[in-house]
C-alpha cells in the first residue's frame, strides 16, 4: 500500500514533464461526507482524446525507458480499491486535471504520508514551475504557494536546502494544526 503523498508526486511529475508552468494540488478532507478528495491540475500540454481514453490502461505511456506506465494505473486502483473514483480530463495545449476521491474511513486507504518532505521534493524538482498546495480538513484551510514564498525569500534560492528544510517543517505543522481542535 501506497502513501498517498507518493501518488501525488507520481502525478505531479507527470505534469512536471509535460512541462506545466503552473501545478495546483489540491486535498479535500471531509469527515461529514467520509471523502478524502485529491486534484492535481496542470496548465502542462495536455493529452489528445484518443491518449485519453487510454491512459489509465498500464500500457500507454510516452515513456521511452520502458514501456508502460505505471504512475496512473496504480492511482485509479488505489482509489477504486477504497470505493472511490479516479478522473481524468485534459485538452491538448490547455492542460490536465487529475481528481482522485478515497472513502475517507475506508480500511484500504492509505494514510496521506510525509507530505511535507512531498511538497519539498516536488519543489526542489520543479523548475520554474510554480506549485501551489492547498489542503483543508472541514473547515480548516491551509495554503501554501512558491510565488509568495519566493516573494518572501527576496532573491535567495527557493531550492536552497534550509529553505527546503523549512518547506517540510511548516507544511507538517500547518497539516498537524488542521487536525487539531
Ligand atoms: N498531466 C499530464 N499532462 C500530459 N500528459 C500526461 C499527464 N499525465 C500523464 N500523461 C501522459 O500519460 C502517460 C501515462 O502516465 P503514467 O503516469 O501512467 O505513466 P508514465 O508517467 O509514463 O510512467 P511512470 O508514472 O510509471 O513513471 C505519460 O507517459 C504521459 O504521456
Ligand atoms: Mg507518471
Amino acid at each position: 500500500m501506497k502513501e498517498l503523498s507518493l501518488h501525488i508526486l507520481d502525478l505531479v511529475e507527470n505534469s512536471l514533464k509535460a512541462e506545466a508552468r503552473n501545478v495546483e494540488i489540491i486535498v479535500k478532507e471531509n469527515t461529514k461526507e467520509d471523502l478524502l478528495k485529491i486534484s492535481i491540475i496542470d496548465d502542462g500540454k495536455g493529452m489528445s482524446k484518443e491518449f485519453l481514453e487510454n491512459v489509465t490502461d498500464p500500457f500507454t505511456t510516452t515513456r521511452r525507458t520502458r514501456s508502460v506506465g505505471l504512475g496512473i494505473s496504480l492511482t485509479k486502483a488505489a482509489a477504486e480499491r477504497c470505493n472511490g473514483s479516479f478522473e481524468i480530463s485534459s485538452q491538448i495545449d490547455k492542460g490536465t486535471e487529475v481528481e482522485i476521491t478515497f472513502q475517507h474511513s475506508n480500511i484500504d486507504r492509505a494514510p496521506l504520508g510525509n507530505m511535507g518532505q512531498t511538497i519539498s521534493t516536488i519543489i526542489n524538482q520543479c523548475g520554474e514551475t510554480e506549485i501551489a498546495y492547498n489542503h483543508t480538513y472541514n473547515d480548516k484551510k491551509f495554503t501554501i504557494d512558491t510565488r509568495e514564498i519566493k516573494e518572501i525569500l527576496d532573491g535567495v534560492s527557493i531550492k536552497s536546502t534550509n529553505v527546503l528544510l523549512w518547506i517540510i517543517e511548516f507544511v507538517n505543522e500547518n497539516i498537524k494544526n488542521l487536525y487539531k481542535y
